[in-house]
């Protein structure tokens, strides 16, 4: 199943807003190192990458991807890595850094929203780090069908949840209790654990899930 929201449609503006279609976060790479860059990648998707249950490479989904320091470590380990960002400055950068590595990442400028049918059931992954904590709550049972959509039969949601609990946003959080009810449509929860090591600024805020595509009916 498959839902296009009409990000644009509702005549809000700024990051995170169902009209936002990017601008206002390039504007944000524009105006200099932006504060979500750790500079590295998450300390988490490090941890999944070499647990002794380490995860067979793939074809794996970066949404959101920033300037690319998870897509890099994702190619690093052997995944064929699609970032998607709508972020034009993001999207370079990514380039730059994979380039500038000798490593092949396919980089694409696109609002995510906006990936289904072209690239419908193609990946064995989506890693979800600080994306879905960006987009306008309004927008969570879209992105969740839009991920199940972009997964193929089998294949897996690797998310980082930001589960702080202030309001608003972007970023905007989500309870670990809220995680089953908003996914459990279209997947199956497999494990939902604290993130032990997360950077000091989002230290005992993030949750780390991993979710199986239900097989479609
Ligand atoms: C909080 S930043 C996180 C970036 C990166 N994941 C990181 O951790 O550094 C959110 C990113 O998602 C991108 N983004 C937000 N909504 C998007 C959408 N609908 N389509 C594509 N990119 C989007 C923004 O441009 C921004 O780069």
């Amino acid at each position: 199943m498959s839902i296009s929201p009409s990000p644009s449609s509702d005549g809000r503006s700024g990051p995170g807003s169902p009209g936002d279609l990017g601008p206002s976060w390039q504007q944000r790479y524009q105006e200099g190192p932006p504060r979500w860059d750790l500079g590295q990648p998450a300390p988490a998707l490090v941890d999944w990458l070499t647990a002794p249950t380490v995860p067979v490479p793939g074809r794996v989904l970066v949404p959101g991807s920033g300037r690319g320091h998870d897509a890099l470590l994702l190619a690093r380990h052997g995944f064929e890595v699609m970032a998607v960002d709508f972020a034009p400055e993001a999207i370079a950068a990514t380039r730059e850094q994979a380039e500038a590595a000798g490593l092949s990442i396919q980089c694409l400028q696109r609002n995510i929203f906006e990936l289904t049918p072209e690239y419908s059931h193609q990946f064995d992954y989506v890693v979800e780090h600080t994306c879905f904590c960006a987009i306008n709550p309004d927008l969570r049972p879209a992105y969740v069908h839009l991920m199940a959509d972009l997964l193929k039969p089998g294949g897996r949601l690797i998310a980082i949840f930001f589960t702080h609990s202030r309001p608003g946003g972007p970023p905007f959080g989500l309870s670990p209790e809220a995680v089953t009810p908003l996914f459990s449509d279209r997947f199956h929860l497999l494990s939902l654990e604290p993130v032990k090591n997360s950077v000091p600024s989002r230290r005992g805020e993030e949750h780390f899930g991993q979710l199986l595509k239900q097989p479609e009916t």
